[in-house]
């Protein structure tokens, strides 16, 4: 199982923010607000930094990300000489993780158009592309063998505003369908797809569409859970 707890992301102005996830809107309105510069911990070391621009989603104080992070970094998942696509990158921290394990190749790919600033760390080769495009419709078919997605975690119903910070937390449910599609055309025979999944309690038959969907593209004898997170108030 993944150790979660081996990646911390601080903020590197430690500036006291007005809300903590409990007010989880307004919490990544906040933090979203500006350019945040943060810091990569691996058990406790400091690896990397990563620039948070303005409206994308902040990693800082969630859950996903740094389990991400850590299953690459501990090498659960093996990045190592793979092509790389990082779908959803927002600030790009787990396909940077996957630079620090030596990936032939990756491909960081956002909606929001804030993302380009990515190209500027210091970690990226000049094999590896940032990319503005909706899920990985530009990507060629066959052509990564591991792609990674953090879905936004709350579910609605309307559509939002590509530029607005809302895409990095909500999802229309559309956005998992059509990508477990779009993934399952992009990997090369024998490719992983590494994603988190936020499901709630009271949502369980969409949870059945989404497991009938990932089984008309992937092999589900070959599903792991690497890790998982309980809330107390009811959300699975
Ligand atoms: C929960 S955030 C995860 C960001 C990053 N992977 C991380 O772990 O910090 C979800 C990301 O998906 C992106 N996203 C939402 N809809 C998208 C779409 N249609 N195509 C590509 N990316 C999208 C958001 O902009 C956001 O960066």
């Amino acid at each position: 199982m993944i150790r979660q707890e081996d990646v911390r992301i601080i903020l590197k102005e430690g500036e006291a923010l007005k809300y903590d996830r409990k007010d989880y809107l307004k919490f990544h309105e906040e933090l979203s607000s500006k350019d945040r510069e943060t810091t990569i911990l691996f058990q406790e070391e400091p690896i990397f930094d990563a620039l948070v621009p303005q409206g994308v989603f902040n990693p800082y104080g969630g859950i996903a990300a740094q389990a991400f992070m850590s299953g690459i970094l501990n090498e659960i998942v093996n990045a190592k000489g793979k092509r790389v696509l990082d779908l959803g990158c927002g600030c790009g921290v787990i396909g940077l993780c996957c630079l620090f394990k030596e990936s032939a190749k990756v491909v960081f790919s956002d909606l929001h158009p804030n993302i380009m600033p990515l190209k500027n760390n210091p970690l990226i080769r000049e094999q590896d592309e940032v990319k503005v495009q909706d899920l990985c419709v530009e990507e060629k078919d066959n052509s990564y063998d591991l792609a990674f997605m953090s879905f936004p975690s709350r579910s609605i119903d309307r559509l939002m505003e590509a530029d607005s910070y809302e895409i990095g937390i909500l999802r229309n449910d559309d956005l998992v369908f059509r990508a477990i599609e779009q993934v399952g055309r992009v990997l090369a025979p024998g490719g992983e797809f590494v994603f988190f999944y936020r499901i709630f309690n009271n949502s369980f038959p969409l949870y059945l569409e989404v497991m009938s969907k990932l089984a008309a593209h992937f092999d589900l004898t070959t599903l792991k859970l690497l890790w998982y997170a309980g809330e107390n108030d009811g959300h699975g």
